[in-house]
């Protein structure tokens, strides 16, 4: 469970950017407070960019998890998981992204700006942002993720 204290980082690229947009306004009316770390306009842009400046934060424990959104979400989420501390799941339903916290306690959810619904997308991040690590066979798995 994410702690609405807590500000909470979202970054998308040029095809992820209507989609954060959206989901900044849903998110504070939900409570939470967001930190934007673009990009700002639909230009452009490289998506390892954009991921680097949030993942080696949240690599660091300076946020506890973020949320990122590329056109599939794939670029995003292949860039998180290059990190130690980072484990990122690519979500297209809500079901999916309950998933990534009970199962993968993930820290970063990607989402497909081109290919989701605003609203699954909203469901999404609500979900991620609320439910919990189960532990127990899962904490064993996610172990034995890393390499070294
Ligand atoms: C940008 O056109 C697109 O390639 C990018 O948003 C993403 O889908 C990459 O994984």
């Amino acid at each position: 469970m994410f702690d609405k204290l807590t500000t909470l980082p979202i970054a998308s690229d040029h095809a992820g950017f209507e989609l954060k947009e959206y989901l900044k306004i849903k998110l504070a009316e939900a409570g939470y407070s967001i930190r934007d770390f673009g990009a700002y306009s639909t230009e452009s842009v490289d998506y390892p960019d954009i991921a680097h400046s949030v993942c080696s934060l949240v690599d660091k424990g300076q946020y506890p998890c973020a949320i990122l959104i590329c056109g599939t979400g794939n670029g995003m989420c292949m860039t998180a998981n290059k990190y130690h501390n980072l484990r990122a799941g690519l979500c297209w339903s809500n079901e999916i992204a309950e998933l990534i916290r009970k199962h993968n306690d993930a820290n970063i959810m990607c989402l497909p700006g081109r290919y989701i619904d605003k609203e699954e997308a909203v469901k999404c991040a609500l979900s991620f942002l609320t439910a919990e690590f189960e532990g127990g066979r899962h904490e064993k798995r996610i172990r034995k993720i890393p390499l070294v």
